[in-house]
């Protein structure tokens, strides 16, 4: 524990896990200014500018690996964000926007503070599928401030949608979509004042630049935020006029790919707890996006005259209008045509280990799991998920498959973009 005395004026970077007690003055943190005897919380592996708004005795409970630093003059962005930010009218719909590492996470949570301290209902849209704040990765997720939050880890989704992959580049439009009735959701249902929409930090591809423009004129935001580095988000902003730009945190906690990747691997390893084997009827609980045993199973006749025309056995098969949905003896997913029909060659086994989200009537996700097997003759599935799903199975309509193979301990092992050749148009 570390009792300091702060001036007025000093800024601090304090790198979790700590705890940090205002035992006298004022210490203002993430849009919030806190008095004597109030505390926040810096998350481990997470760094945080505070501000002593007066002279301040603060008492630090630093925790392993925590660190405390008193940053130069001029060197943090802290002012600078609270200026434009209290600026800002929270009310409506605001779209943050920026590459990886900017702050976007911060700016949410201190948006979200803003709003409550002014007496608004706020919530927050966490669409950063790879490192997803409020719910699973993989998923856009939704919760409701109801206290100030240092980050948005602190707070708890109430609702998800899950979207399959860890990054957006091969499934951008359907994850317009699915904001976009995050947002409808929150601003109907939840009847709040404010919403906060967290993106991912793809923003450089030519795709990325389509993707964020088409949110943008979807979503309609009231004001834009962007966290630039030099003018990487032009492209992206270009003829919008409802536009903030910050400048991110020089000193900001970099994450490298694998310690993402690890982030996200603890986190489908919280959201599948505890694990359970759970066996699904594909009759009562279909899978939603590969329309594998519906239809009408195809004759022998018909399988041996497919199976000669594309080269390879087929196991099972299922025809539905002009498609044939058929498991076969290969490793990879094609799209053949023969004749009249389609054929969506799925690979034998290409089950194992595919992340699934199990989904309700509405859409939204009731828990992710792991596709151990699918008996293609008995029509069902072994699913390695959360008892929670399985007190609530009466609640799901479908199975969505992802594109994210794990192995056991929840690694991940490979994406399986193939899937999107053989869903259904
Ligand atoms: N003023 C600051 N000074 C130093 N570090 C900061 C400051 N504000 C935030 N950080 C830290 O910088 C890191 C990146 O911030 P944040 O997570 O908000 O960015 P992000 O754009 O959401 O990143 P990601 O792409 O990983 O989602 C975090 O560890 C955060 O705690
Ligand atoms: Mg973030």
């Amino acid at each position: 524990m570390t009792i300091r005395v702060i001036k007025a004026g000093d800024i601090y970077r304090v790198e979790g896990p700590a705890k940090v007690v205002v035992r006298s003055g004022q210490i203002y943190a993430t849009g919030v200014t806190y008095t004597e005897g109030q505390s926040f919380t810096v998350l481990r592996a997470r760094r945080l500018a505070i501000k002593a708004v007066a002279d301040a005795e603060v008492e630090f409970v630093l925790g392993p690996g925590a660190l405390l630093e008193k940053a130069a003059p001029g060197e943090e962005i802290i002012d600078e964000w609270e200026r434009q930010i209290s600026s800002l009218d929270p009310r409506g719909v605001i779209l943050i926007l920026g590459m990886m590492d900017v702050g976007k996470s911060t700016v949410a949570a201190m948006l979200g503070n803003k709003a409550l301290s002014r007496g608004y209902k706020a919530a927050i849209i966490d669409a950063d599928v790879g490192q997803n704040d409020l719910g699973p990765p993989t998923t856009v997720s939704l919760a409701r401030l109801a206290r100030y939050v240092t980050h948005l880890r602190q707070l708890v989704a109430e609702k998800s949608i899950f979207l399959q992959s860890t990054s957006l580049e091969k499934i951008w439009p359907r994850a317009v979509e699915k904001i976009v009735k995050a947002v409808e959701y929150v601003k109907n249902k939840w009847q709040v004042d404010t919403v906060v929409v967290n993106t991912d930090g793809w923003v450089l591809d030519e795709d990325a630049v389509v993707f964020k423009r088409q949110l943008i004129d979807k979503i309609k935001p009231t004001v834009i935020v962007a966290i630039q580095v030099e003018n990487e988000l032009t492209p992206i902003l270009n003829g919008y006029g409802n536009v903030i730009v910050l400048p991110p945190p020089p000193y900001a906690r970099r994450r490298s790919r694998e310690d993402r990747r690890i982030h996200r691997e603890m986190g489908y390893g919280r959201y599948i707890f505890p694990p359970i084997e759970l066996a699904v009827s594909l009759d009562k609980i279909p899978l939603c996006n590969l329309p594998l045993f519906q239809g009408v199973e195809i004759s022998e006749d018909m399988r041996r005259m497919l199976a000669k025309a594309i080269g390879m056995s087929i196991i099972k098969a299922y025809q539905q209008g002009a498609r044939v949905y058929a498991v076969v003896n290969s490793d990879s997913w094609m799209l053949k045509k023969v004749g009249g029909f389609q054929v969506a060659c799925i690979p034998l086994d290409f089950e194992k280990g595919l992340l699934v989200g199990l989904e309700d009537r509405e859409g939204f996700l009731v828990g992710l799991g792991v596709l151990k097997k699918l008996y293609l003759d008995r029509r069902r599935a072994v699913i390695y998920t959360s008892a929670e799903v399985e007190k609530r199975i009466g609640d799901v309509s479908c199975i969505r498959l992802g594109l994210v193979r794990l192995d056991d301990s929840f690694n991940e092992v490979e994406k399986v973009p193939g899937l999107l050749r053989a869903e259904p148009a």
